[in-house]
């Protein structure tokens, strides 16, 4: 098929370069006219694994091209997808005006089959939205046989994109007619490999399908964190309960790592998306609420842990990070805990470099003039650190050289904002652990250099006391 994609971002040039693959003539628009020039030139303008060998390979083939003006490489299009960003606005509403900007160029520009797929999240009615739009800019001829808009939300996630899209755990189809379905169904047969993954239903229920996919990824992550808290506060064993819930198969075993919380260019829009949805639908969305909340709530207590930990303020501490983008590999650092964590850390006084195997330069981009060191190695980073906070689960962070860690920090706390040590390991070590249940309290009292209180008798001993200043 004649296929172009409008956006190429994480989700459009993984579509695109995927659907070429398996055959299909793909155009590629965006008009960000750098990245459409790398692109051209089979450089990624993002770290993605895989993708890069799979943009030179369709490159070559001339199966794949890329180009800025949306008129010419829609002329002769079966199927046109929407795959631009759909950021939040700031009143948490889902921001369309790329999406509905690009109805409107598309306007007289395309042919009376083609279909117009939204694949970017966005709002239930959207396709209404663009479907009036496009009924009133079209030819007269043409919109006597129907403007076809369908929803086709995607489900890949960062740093597993090209596999997610290559063997696809479920492909939802949303349409309100039968040859938009059919279309669509027959571009997807080559990733259906099993004929059972394929959901059709109509555009409203897929528009919402992908909010209430997110929105419930979101609830289990903040979830397992305020169990976390409480385990902590309670002087239970947060490990040991995440064992027995795996254990469930109505629970299941995924999301369920207790740490700094959810960010990305996703979870984040789309939970406030839908809480803006629910408001103007007079519903009160009490659990959507207290999701952000949560999540919210994990960063700033992680900051007034450290906080705590260091006496209360962090004027001359020096602190190394571990980890920028919002999960490992990806360099996405949009509403990255890291980021938002490192600018708390420097308005607070201290001195940060942070290190990321990928996620430097589009960190140092989000941070601007926010004064923060970068190394070239996680060691290199922890250089006479008073404490060391990691933040993002990257492989190589796992299994450190914990001898050498502790003899190239000052000080030997290492907060672990992703549960990925284990305290005994680190102890043996000379290095101190805190996890996020460790350092929190119900009742929001710094519990850092402090005895907390059990559940039942007392005190359950102390946490290591800070180091004294060094600066
Ligand atoms: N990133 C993910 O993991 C993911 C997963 C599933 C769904 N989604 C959804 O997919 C959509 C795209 O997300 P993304 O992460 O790929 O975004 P992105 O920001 O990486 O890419 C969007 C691209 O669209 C281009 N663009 C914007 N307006 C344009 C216009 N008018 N004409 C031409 N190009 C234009 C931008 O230059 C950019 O390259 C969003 O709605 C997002 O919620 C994202």
């Amino acid at each position: 098929m004649n296929v172009v994609i409008i956006g190429s971002g994480y989700v459009g040039l993984v579509t695109g370069c995927c659907l070429a693959e398996v055959g299909n003539i793909v155009t590629c628009v965006d008009h960000d006219t750098k990245k459409v020039a790398a692109l051209a030139a089979g450089r990624l303008p993002f770290y993605e694994p895989q993708l890069g060998q799979i943009l030179g390979a369709q490159l070559a083939k001339g199966l794949l091209k890329f180009e800025t003006s949306m008129a010419s490489a829609v002329a002769n299009a079966d199927v046109v997808f929407l795959a631009v960003g759909t950021p939040s606005n700031a009143d948490g509403s889902a921001d369309l005006s790329n999406l509905l900007a690009c109805a409107r160029a598309l306007g007289d520009a395309i042919p009376s089959h083609c279909v117009i797929v939204v694949k970017s999240t966005a709002p239930v009615g959207t396709g209404d939205r663009i479907e009036e739009i496009l009924n009133a800019s079209v030819r007269q001829a043409d919109a006597n046989d129907g403007i076809r808009v369908a929803c086709n939300p995607e489900f890949l996630a960062e740093g597993r994109a090209v596999h997610d899209f290559r063997c696809p755990d479920r492909i939802v189809i949303g349409a309100n007619d039968a040859y938009s379905s059919a279309v669509l169904e027959q571009l997807y047969t080559p990733f259906d490999t099993d004929g059972q993954r394929t959901m059709l239903m109509d555009r409203r229920s897929a528009e919402f399908a992908k909010y209430a996919c997110n929105c419930m990824l979101a609830a289990r992550i903040s979830m397992i964190n305020e169990l976390s808290s409480l385990a902590g506060t309670l002087g239970a064993d947060i490990a040991s309960t995440c064992r027995v819930l795996r254990a469930d198969p109505r629970i299941g075993a995924s999301y369920l790592q207790p740490g700094v919380g959810y960010g990305g260019s996703c979870l984040p829009k789309d939970l406030s998306a839908l809480i803006d949805l629910a408001q103007r639908a007079g519903e009160p969305a009490h659990m959507l609420r207290s999701i952000e909340r949560v999540n919210v709530g994990q960063r700033q207590r992680l900051l007034k842990a450290i906080c705590d930990y260091f006496g209360g303020g962090l004027r001359g501490r020096r602190l190394a990070i571990w980890g920028l983008s919002f999960k490992p590999d990806t360099d996405d650092v949009r509403a990255s805990p890291s980021v938002a964590l490192i600018r708390d850390l420097v308005q607070e006084g201290a001195n940060v470099n942070a290190y990321d195997p990928v996620a430097r330069p589009a960190a140092q981009a989000a941070l601007g003039n926010v004064s923060v060191g970068f190394g070239q190695s996680a060691m290199a980073v922890c250089e006479q650190a008073d404490a060391l906070i990691v933040m993002t689960e990257w492989d190589e962070f796992k299994s450190p050289d914990l001898d050498r860690l502790a003899t190239t920090m000052r000080g030997h706390m290492v907060f672990d904002a992703r549960s990925i040590y284990k305290t005994k390991v680190l102890q043996q070590h000379g290095l101190h652990h805190y996890r996020l249940d460790q350092i929190m309290s119900v009742s929001g009292e710094p519990v850092v250099n402090r005895p907390r209180m059990s559940a039942d008798r007392g005190y359950r001993g102390m946490l290591p006391q800070a180091e004294s200043p060094a600066v």
